[in-house]
């Protein structure tokens, strides 16, 4: 499973990077205004230097809702640089987009996507990503886990190409029963990522060895 963090702040984005295991960067809307992001040209530039930063790919989501619009703003976006993914709302007009940025090559993100048919319908239209939001799916007490279980059983049943971005990750755990589960990659804030590191028996046992070293050469 590929990681991308799920982050407009460079800092965030820079640290993910510098541990190494960094596949790409997903941004939203709220995530560009929590980074103190406004107006569409700081956007724009924002998003070339988050692209700049990765080798891999950055999802950039389009404001507009109508099909012509999407389709104007994703090509625009998506020429702003070569790793720039169009992520495009779960919407009719966003299937009708999609359709069209997969006919001429450009890469999507299907995002607020929150069951198996929305997933079917997007793989359909040739997204290459889809984003199931799974804590969002928590919060209202279904199962997230359990919907990216039953798209990853459809995706393989079906040989659909698209790949299943696991969204709204809110735990650690989040991240290992979605790998568990078949997610291709898991989209996740910074603190979930390096909450993986922590065991507290690998504190203590690392404390034991250095102290048994420093009894013999110290
Ligand atoms: C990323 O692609 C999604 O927009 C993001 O994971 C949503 O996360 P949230 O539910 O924590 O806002």
């Amino acid at each position: 499973m590929r990681f991308f963090i799920d982050t407009a702040d460079l800092d965030q984005i820079q640290e993910a990077k510098d541990l190494g295991v960094l596949d790409g960067v997903t941004t939203n809307p709220s995530l560009m205004a929590k980074a103190g992001i406004t107006g569409a040209k700081n956007i724009e530039d924002h998003y070339v230097k988050i692209a700049s930063m990765v080798e891999g790919d950055v999802s950039a989501e389009v404001i507009a809702t109508d099909v012509q619009g999407i389709i104007s703003e994703g090509e625009y976006l998506a020429s702003l640089a070569p790793n720039i993914v169009v992520k495009v709302p779960m919407i009719k007009d966003g299937i009708k987009a999609i359709c069209h940025f997969s006919e001429k090559g450009i890469k999507t993100n299907c995002t607020l996507v929150f069951s198996a048919g929305q997933a079917i319908l997007a793989a359909k239209a040739g997204a290459t990503y889809i984003s199931p939001f799974l804590g969002r799916i928590d919060d209202i007490s279904w199962d997230g886990i359990g919907l990216i279980q039953q798209i990853a059983e459809i995706y393989a049943v079906q040989m659909y190409d698209t790949e299943i971005l696991a969204a709204s990750i809110r735990s650690s755990k989040h991240i290992v029963q979605a790998a568990q589960s078949g997610a291709d990659i898991a989209t996740c804030p910074l603190h979930t990522i390096l909450g993986l590191l922590k065991h507290p028996l690998t504190d203590i046992g690392l404390e034991k060895f250095l102290a048994d070293y420093q009894k013999g050469n110290g």
